[in-house]
C-alpha cells in the first residue's frame, strides 16, 4: 500500500520530518522563504496532507488539491487558512494551541517592558558611544510596577500575560467577548470590565485576540482616543487587529506614549512611520520563536496531521463541525 503524500511548506526540524516519514511520503520545501499561491497550489496537487507554516492556504489552493484530507497549521492562529473552504470539502483543519502560550506571553511581556523603559533606545545610546558621563535626565522611562494592565482577550495567552503582571504588582483588568467563570477571575485577580473602561483605565493595553472579521481593526482611531496619552499599546496577537495608520497618527500626535509591536497590518511590511518613531519597539513576529517552542509546535502539527490521515479526529481540530460525533474524552 502506498503511503499518503504530505507536503511541508518550509524546512522543519528533522525529528518532525523523520516522525512523519515513518508513515507518509514526505516532501518538504527546502527554502525557508514564502511560496506564492501558484507554487503552493502546484505543490499540493496530489497530496493528502498539508503541514502549513508561513503560507496562506486559500480556497483556490484547496480547490486544486482534490486528494487533500487534512491541513495542519503550525501556529495557534489560523487566519492564514480558508477554514470555511476546507469545511465545505470535509477537510479537517488543525492548529497548535497551548505549546506556545508561555513563550508568546514572555514576548508580549518583554515588549511591555522594553517600550516604557526605552530599552532599544538605551541599547543604541550605549553602542553609539553617547554615554560619556552620567546625566540626571538620561533616558527616563515610565514605570511598569503597580500600573494598570488592560488585557483585551483573556484566552490562554492573555491569562499567561495576566499571571506575569501579578509579579509586577500590576492591577489587571480584562475585556473579552466571553466572561470567565468568577473563580478564575478571582484566581487571576483580574476583574472583567467593559471595553470602554478597559481602554480608559489601562496604562498598558495588551491584545490577545484571534484575527476574525470581528476583530479586524479592533483598535482604531476611536479606541486610541480613549487611551490615556501616557498609555502603551502592546500587540503580539495579529497586526490586522490594529488600524496601523490610526496608531501612527496617535503616536505622532503624542496621544499615546508608545507601543510594543510583534505583528503588523501588512507583514512583513511595516508602516514606514513606525520605523522612525523612537517610542515604538518592533519585533518581526517572533512571539513563539524559541527553539523548544517551535519544535513543540511542529511536533504537535505533525501529530494532528497523522491522526487525520489515519482517519481519527485530530486533537486540535478547528472546524469541529466536520465530525458528527463529539470527541471521545
Ligand atoms: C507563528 C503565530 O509565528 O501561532 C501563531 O498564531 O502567529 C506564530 O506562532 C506562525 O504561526 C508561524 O507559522
Amino acid at each position: 500500500m502506498s503511503l499518503p503524500k504530505v507536503y511541508i511548506t518550509r524546512p522543519l526540524p528533522s525529528p518532525v520530518v523523520e516522525h512523519l516519514a515513518t508513515q507518509c511520503e514526505v516532501k518538504m520545501r527546502p527554502e525557508d522563504a514564502p511560496l506564492n499561491p501558484a507554487q503552493l497550489a502546484e505543490s499540493c496537487r496530489d497530496i493528502e496532507g498539508l503541514l502549513a507554516t508561513g503560507v496562506r492556504v486559500s480556497e483556490n489552493v484547496i480547490a486544486q488539491a482534490p486528494r487533500l484530507r487534512v491541513v495542519a497549521n503550525v501556529g495557534v492562529g489560523y487566519d492564514n487558512i480558508d477554514v470555511a473552504a476546507c469545511t465545505r470539502r470535509g477537510i479537517p483543519v488543525t492548529n497548535t494551541p497551548d505549546v506556545l502560550t508561555e513563550t508568546t506571553a514572555d514576548l508580549a511581556f518583554a515588549l511591555l517592558m522594553a517600550a516604557p523603559r526605552r530599552l532599544v533606545e538605551c541599547d543604541r545610546y550605549v553602542r553609539e558611544g553617547h554615554w560619556r558621563s552620567p546625566k540626571w535626565e538620561m533616558l527616563w522611562g515610565s514605570d511598569i510596577y503597580g500600573k494598570t494592565l488592560g488585557v483585551y482577550g483573556l484566552g490562554r495567552i492573555g491569562k499567561a500575560v495576566a499571571r506575569r503582571a501579578r509579579g509586577f504588582s500590576m492591577r489587571v483588568l480584562y475585556y473579552d467577548i466571553l466572561r470567565l467563570a468568577p473563580a478564575l477571575e478571582q484566581e487571576l485577580d483580574a476583574p472583567f470590565v467593559d471595553r470602554e473602561t478597559l481602554l480608559r483605565e489601562a496604562d498598558f493595553l495588551t491584545l490577545h485576540v484571534p484575527l476574525t472579521p470581528e476583530t479586524h481593526h479592533l483598535i482604531g482611531a476611536r479606541e486610541l482616543a480613549l487611551l490615556k496619552p501616557t498609555a502603551f499599546l502592546i500587540n503580539a496577537a495579529r497586526g490586522k487587529c490594529v488600524d496601523e495608520a490610526a496608531l501612527v497618527e496617535a503616536l505622532e500626535a503624542k496621544r499615546l506614549a508608545g507601543a510594543g509591536l510583534d505583528v503588523f497590518e501588512h507583514e512583513p511590511q511595516v508602516h514606514p512611520a513606525l520605523l522612525s518613531l523612537p517610542n515604538v519597539v518592533l519585533a518581526p513576529h517572533v512571539g513563539s520563536a524559541t527553539a523548544a517552542t517551535r519544535l513543540a509546535m511542529a511536533l504537535l502539527a505533525a501529530e494532528n496531521l497523522l491522526a487525520a490521515l489515519e482517519g481519527h479526529r485530530p486533537p486540535n481540530l478547528v472546524n469541529t463541525e466536520i465530525y458528527a460525533q463529539p470527541a471521545a474524552q
